[in-house]
């Protein structure tokens, strides 16, 4: 297989939109069937650790001490668009690291994959220092890390945002810390509700501030519109007793000329345009939830400094690139989200779409408002053309 077949098959995989600069060498070619991806090298953990400034993993599964990684920061770590000369030491490398097409495609999806990492982490520390300079430097309250579940065993904590795979990723905290065999085995309200997993709200500050220092810090994130869309429908379009009462009742009270009694009592049957009214209100009848919170403000990435940012559009790549490279045992993949979830990417980017056409373009400016700081932070173009 030539490399401008590899490079076009790492790209089929990765699923990415925006053409990278090593796309440039792609040529025609005819790419054969998808594959599964092989599982890490050493010398590819070797590269990720080294690049993701991923703290090392913990004693009991470390394989080897880790050495100096296979690429230089030049290399993998630079501004610079890619060089020709780049270009060239990349593919030596990947061929050096193994001489098959499936070793070598492999090991071109992992630099795609650091580099990915790089420049997530990149546009987010561009982002924080414009708009909250120095926070990075101030102490952490307890408060503040409030949403993060620590799994001791991996060093990992892990910043819960819903509706971006948060059920699967403690399923997977959950097996990583021992308290289940499988992540197959653990049903939804068993994986919220009885999970044995810490916040670490609950150390004290010495404790905390010693995790924040050497743990690796991860966020999943998804693109906010599709995210509040997926709230939405969770909460307000099947029965809900929490949901509907606490939040759907006032909703309604407030947004909703000439309700009806059942609705007033019961709370049932908010609109998405009501909910967003509600959700752009500066005097909301009712506070926010973290199923809609945005993530700037659940997880205060300008303040932990993740070093892992996984999306849900690429949930299962990014997170079993994650397991891997914190050493996770071999047999623990993350859980096929589509199983549970029969949404796939694209119909949820069109039923979001649909229903943001019941809102007029106010609405629209105000619900992005709301959510610009996530969009800015984590990478998302503007979901429609009219927004500013
Ligand atoms: C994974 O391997 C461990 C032992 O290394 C074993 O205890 C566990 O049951 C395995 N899990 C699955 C899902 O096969
Ligand atoms: C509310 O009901 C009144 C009387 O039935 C009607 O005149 C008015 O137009 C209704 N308002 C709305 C917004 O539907
Ligand atoms: C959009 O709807 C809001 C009510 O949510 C209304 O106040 C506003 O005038 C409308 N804007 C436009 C441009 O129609």
């Amino acid at each position: 297989m030539d490399t401008a077949c590899v490079f076009v098959r790492v790209l089929m995989r990765t699923r990415i939109s925006h053409m990278f600069a090593l796309c440039v060498c792609v040529g025609v070619c005819a790419c054969d069937s998808e594959m599964m991806p092989p599982p890490l090298t050493f010398s590819v953990r070797k590269l990720l650790r080294g690049h993701l400034d991923l703290p090392p993993p913990s004693p009991a599964r470390r394989l080897q001490p880790s050495s100096s990684s296979l690429f230089s920061d030049s290399l993998l770590g630079s501004k610079q668009p890619l060089t020709k000369r780049h270009r060239t030491l990349l593919l030596k490398s990947s061929v050096a690291a193994s001489s098959t097409p499936a070793g070598q495609e492999e090991a071109l999806l992992q630099q795609w994959l650091v580099r990915t990492q790089i420049s997530r982490r990149r546009m987010l520390t561009e982002i924080c220092t414009k708009y909250q300079p120095g926070v990075d430097g101030q102490p952490v309250s307890q408060r503040q890390v409030s949403r993060i579940y620590v799994e001791e065993r991996s060093r990992l904590l892990y910043c819960e945002v819903p509706k971006a795979g948060c059920s699967n990723w403690k399923r997977v905290l959950m097996v990583l810390g021992g308290s289940a065999k499988s992540t197959q085995d653990i049903p939804h309200d068993v994986a919220h509700y009885a999970n044995h997993l810490q916040r670490l709200d609950r150390y004290s500050h010495a404790d905390i501030a010693e995790r924040l220092r050497s743990y690796t810090k991860v966020l999943f994130v998804r693109e906010p519109f599709e995210r509040l869309v997926s709230a939405f429908r969770d909460k307000f379009e099947s029965p809900n007793s929490y949901y509907h009462p606490v939040f759907g009742r006032p909703i309604i009270s407030r947004y909703r000329a000439n309700a009806t009694r059942t609705a007033l009592h019961t709370g049932t049957g908010v609109t998405f345009r009501e909910f967003v009214q509600y959700l752009v209100d500066v005097r909301r009848p009712v506070g926010m939830d973290i199923h809609w919170e945005p993530v700037s403000s659940l997880c205060n990435p300008c303040l932990l400094q993740y070093n892992f940012i996984g999306k849900f559009e690429s949930l299962e790549q990014d997170a079993n690139f994650l397991l891997r490279s914190i050493g996770a045992p071999a047999n623990l993949s993350f859980p096929d989200f589509k199983d549970r979830n029969p949404l796939a990417e694209r119909t949820s980017s069109r039923i979001t779409q649909k229903y943001f056409s019941q809102l007029n373009s106010t609405e629209r400016q105000k619900a992005f408002d709301f959510y610009y700081m996530d969009y800015l932070m984590f990478g998302y173009p503007k979901p429609f053309d009219d927004l500013h």
